[in-house]
């Protein structure tokens, strides 16, 4: 991830410190499309607009920090995902990414399915009106009471994670008079390159039954005995932030190799793959993302592949893209307040947000890129480090990224690519108020899951 680094022209440094930044951009007031929003754009006065909405009057009407989604963006990622997989196919949208009740209406609308991980997230997906059968039901540690719910709705499948869920599911089931479909969850022991964290096809973790020592393969023993579960494939996530295809093609190559054998041991053949989600996104202009049809192509082909020399009938493959469809949809508005140059070092720019709404760089060292969005500027770089507003040193939005030097308190700067694991890992950390997510659509703007206020804070502590 790291970068060179020889920056020209910061106000407040003769010799830079370590980090982990490229030089600036020639123009610091370009938006580099990889990283910004489709819709985003500057108007005559240079104000940053999305959706045809400018960045002051959405400041002013929703307040900040705020996370700025450009619905139009979001349901084209959505389509492209859906278009590049096809009928022969299924696209799970990861709710965990980020979930409200009108992400799950657009997803219902541009035809993908939906991945939920627990109680809450079936909860939004059902009320919202997505059809329980297109929902999946993850998660190594689900309730009885989580399962007992979801069966009785009818999800479409549970993605069965260890040999205690696969007698509880099947259990619960019967005892619902139903049979439940289900995926078994297999660790095919990929190294993804990607942060430990979101790393998790390796055996050493908990997700999913490890493929080695024979252990998935007696899992999918097991299933097939019980009468309250219908055994339809396997699955697969490597980990997430993932750029290179290689992963997926040895996970692949694995998951398919059980197949065979389970084709071989039982006669029968398992109609669906599941190869999870992951796909990395640009967060920085040194990303270079995959296009959807591109991972489509690659992810088809090799199943097709390695099921013909394995003489498997292809089964339906799915995947379960949250980052991808999201992540670059939105952005976070947030006001500059204190403002400290740090002589020799860099200038640390405070925010009236920080790890409370965005907590990746903090936990997992993730870059990400910054803007100031209410002007434009021609004022020399000066290397800053964007920093929130809470009671630790650790509260980093931006490590190292270039601002213009006549920066002040009452600009607005945003961050883009938010979309994803941002507003869904917000906490109320030093009781700051989660920011609202306002979607943006045809010069329109709309809060489609509201700020929190002190008064919620309030109402949860019953004293
Ligand atoms: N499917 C399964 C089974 C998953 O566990 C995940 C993510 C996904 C799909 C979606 O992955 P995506 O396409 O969004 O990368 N909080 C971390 C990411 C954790 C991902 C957990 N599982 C982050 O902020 O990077």
């Amino acid at each position: 991830m790291s970068r060179s680094a020889h920056p020209a022209g910061p106000r407040h440094a003769d010799v830079l410190p370590e980090g982990h930044y490229s030089a600036p951009a020639a123009d610091l007031n370009e938006l580099d499309p990889k990283v910004w929003a489709q819709t985003v754009g500057r108007d005559a006065d240079g104000v940053v607009t999305v959706g045809g909405v400018d960045v002051k009057t959405l400041a002013e009407q929703h307040g900040t920090p705020a996370y700025v989604l450009d619905e139009d963006d979001f349901r084209e990622r959505a389509r492209a995902w859906r278009t590049a997989f096809g009928h022969d196919a299924d696209v799970f949208y990861a709710g965990k990414a980020f979930l409200s009740r009108a992400v799950v209406r657009w997803l219902h609308e541009e035809g993908l399915n939906l991945d939920v991980c627990s109680g809450g997230e079936l909860a939004t997906a059902l009320s919202a009106g997505m059809p329980a059968d297109r929902i999946a039901f993850h998660g190594n540690n689900k309730s009885v009471s989580e399962i007992t719910r979801a069966i009785d709705a009818g999800v479409g499948r549970i993605v069965l994670d260890s040999f205690q869920e696969i007698v509880r599911v099947a259990h619960i089931a019967q005892s619902l008079g139903k049979r439940q479909r289900v995926q078994i969850r297999i660790t095919v022991g990929v190294e993804a390159h990607t942060h430990e964290f979101i790393a998790t096809a390796h055996e050493d973790q908990k997700f999913g039954i490890p493929l080695a020592g024979g252990q998935a393969a007696e899992a999918v023993r097991r299933a097939l005995q019980l009468d309250g579960l219908e055994v339809i494939g396997i699955h697969s996530h490597i980990g997430s932030q993932i750029f290179d295809m290689s992963g997926f093609e040895v996970a692949a190559h694995r998951v398919v190799g059980l197949l065979k054998d389970i084709r071989d041991e039982h006669g029968v053949e398992l109609p669906e793959i599941d190869l999870g989600g992951g796909l990395g996104i640009a967060y920085t202009s040194d990303d270079d993302p995959r296009e959807p049809h591109e991972i489509a192509k690659a992810l088809t082909e090799i199943v097709t592949r390695e099921c013909d020399s394995a003489k498997l009938r292809t089964p339906r493959i799915s995947v379960e893209p949250g980052r991808a469809i999201v992540g670059p949809t939105a952005f976070t508005l947030y006001e500059v307040g204190t403002i400290k140059p740090l002589d020799g070092l860099r200038t640390y720019v405070s925010v009236d947000g920080g790890m409370s709404d965005n907590i990746r760089t903090a936990l997992y060292d993730a870059e990400y890129s910054v803007a100031l969005v209410s002007r434009t500027s021609d004022a020399e770089p000066m290397l800053a480090r964007v920093v929130g507003k809470h009671c630790e040193s650790g509260d980093i939005v931006v490590k190292d990224a270039f601002l213009p030097g006549d920066l002040a308190p009452g600009d607005l700067i945003a961050v883009p690519a938010t979309g994803a694991y941002c507003r869904s890992m917000a906490s109320n950390y030093n009781h700051v108020l989660r920011p609202p997510v306002v979607a943006v659509k045809d010069g329109e703007s709309r809060v489609i899951v509201r700020r929190e206020t002190e008064e919620d804070l309030l109402r949860l502590d019953v004293g």
